[in-house]
């Protein structure tokens, strides 16, 4: 049997715990992630144990330093991991207690784990939340410099799969943009609700010791402090939020993979995935699959599962602190590390594509001016409805005759309306047609141009 009798809760125990039980409850084989945080959050407590007169100033500096000293042999591989240890919180104090004995014995008055462990998951998010938007900011910097390459860049803009409209390739980057920032402002919204303290609260009641917590909250740089001490050893909507974020995010990208793997397949050939983000078949020596585009297609589905976890895992759950809610870790890492890696990777992808603008060219039918010519109508006059009519039949006669418009002679087009002048076949050009939308928000030029001035402000803040 193991070492039961050294646990932080073993006092009123006569039997050790079962192997299997350690096995099956200890979580530090994932909670170590956890460790940075823990002593952080550690220092921030002895200090304000300190300051009700736990420690004296001397036995605060021991046990500060041993703290850092913890730290440091951590991060070099000194520090061994034994099977009495649950999670980081119990090694830590295991360790602060091998080096500073009677006064590591007192760090965890006032305290509990529940407390602890969402005081430190908290400061960890937040940093994590950080790393996700600096990922996102760069990813956002290089759909700038291929948007301002590719105003003129023209290629079929597709609605249920089928040519729709001519649209600038700017014109559809700048989407990923936009798209981006949202994700960004949702992480930033859900950031001020994962930066609050929770430590201070005990096990649920509140701890019985005149902690400042304001002070806590300036050394952890919480710039809030829980209102209620059930609510906060109890509940983890802040972490659904960073997941719900996270799965938003990992859903627009997918979408986005979504498009470029049909665009760098034959039927396209519109980009071309570079080598070092492509790989090759074990069987049929001429592929060159874009892997990393449906990873993160994959990934998303992974991200998404994480959060259902963590919806399920809250759903009648009762008040306050259980032990499922250890479960929560492994879904948070997970959604962190595969939506961090994913924007990183997405990013590498369009900064190393090859763009082929002469294929996107090549792939514009004149279907796609269909709007246009039933548009060129309307400003003669015929309402919408009708010019549509008229459209709808000129195709249907092309479509038989197997002609384009611009082979339609100026007779035939008056067949169907005598509203059809010359100019009408300036329409069959896709600049013209993008240069008919700049609304704002639209297709053309100077609606491109402005919406990289406004990304450009978007991100400077
Ligand atoms: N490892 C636990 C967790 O992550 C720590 C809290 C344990 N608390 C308890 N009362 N058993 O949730």
């Amino acid at each position: 049997m193991s070492e039961g009798r050294e646990k932080t809760w073993s006092g009123r125990f006569t039997q050790p715990t079962d192997p299997l039980m350690e096995q099956f409850s200890h979580s530090i084989q994932f909670d170590r992630r956890l460790f940075k945080a823990d002593i952080e959050v550690n220092k921030a407590w002895a200090k304000a144990l300190g300051r009700i007169g736990i420690y004296n100033g001397q036995e605060l500096e021991t046990v500060i330093n041993a703290l850092e000293e913890i730290d440091t042999e951590y991060h070099r591989g000194q520090l061994q991991i034994k099977t009495g240890d649950e999670d980081i919180h119990s090694a830590n104090e295991r360790w602060l207690t091998e080096k500073t004995g009677e006064l590591g014995q007192r760090i965890h008055t006032g305290r509990s784990r529940n407390d602890q462990v969402v005081t430190d998951l908290r400061y960890y998010l937040r940093q994590e939340i950080d790393r996700i938007v600096d990922s996102i900011k760069a990813l956002q910097g290089e759909l700038i410099v291929v948007a301002e390459n590719n105003i003129e860049t023209v290629l079929p803009g597709y609605t249920h799969l089928r040519q729709a409209q001519p649209i600038s390739l700017s014109h559809y980057t700048m989407a990923i943009f936009f798209q981006m920032q949202r994700d960004k402002v949702r992480l930033a919204e859900a950031r001020k609700r994962v930066n609050v303290l929770g430590l201070g609260s005990g096990a649920l009641a509140g701890a019985a010791f005149p902690v400042d917590r304001k002070f806590l909250a300036e050394q952890l740089g919480f710039e809030d402090i829980s209102e209620n001490s059930i609510d906060a050893t109890s509940d983890r909507d802040f972490v659904f939020e960073v997941l719900s974020a996270c799965s938003i995010i990992m859903v627009h990208l997918s979408r986005f993979c979504e498009d470029f793997i049909a665009w760098s397949s034959e039927a396209y050939g519109f980009v071309e995935i570079d080598q070092a983000f492509s790989t090759g078949s074990s069987m049929m020596p001429q592929k060159r699959n874009p892997d990393s585009l449906e990873l993160i297609r994959g990934k998303s589905a992974r991200v998404i599962g994480n959060q259902v976890k963590l919806l399920v895992l809250l759903k009648g759950l009762p008040h306050a602190y259980s032990r499922d809610l250890q479960e929560d870790k492994e879904p948070v890492f997970d959604t962190i590390d595969q939506t961090k890696m994913s924007l990183d990777i997405f990013k590498a992808v369009v900064q190393t594509m090859k763009i082929n603008q002469e294929k996107m060219k090549g792939s514009l039918t004149q279907s796609l001016y269909a709007t246009d010519l039933a548009d060129y109508l309307v400003k003669g006059g015929i309402p919408f409805r009708n010019a549509h009519a008229i459209v709808g039949k000129i195709v249907s006669w092309i479509e038989q005759e197997n002609k384009k418009f611009s082979e339609l002679t100026l007779d035939e087009f008056k067949q169907y309306s005598p509203v059809f002048e010359k100019s009408v076949y300036q329409l069959f050009h896709p600049g013209y047609s993008l240069q008919l939308r700049n609304v704002r928000g639209g297709t053309g030029g100077a609606s491109i141009r402005y919406q990289i001035k406004r990304a450009k402000k978007l991100l400077d803040k």
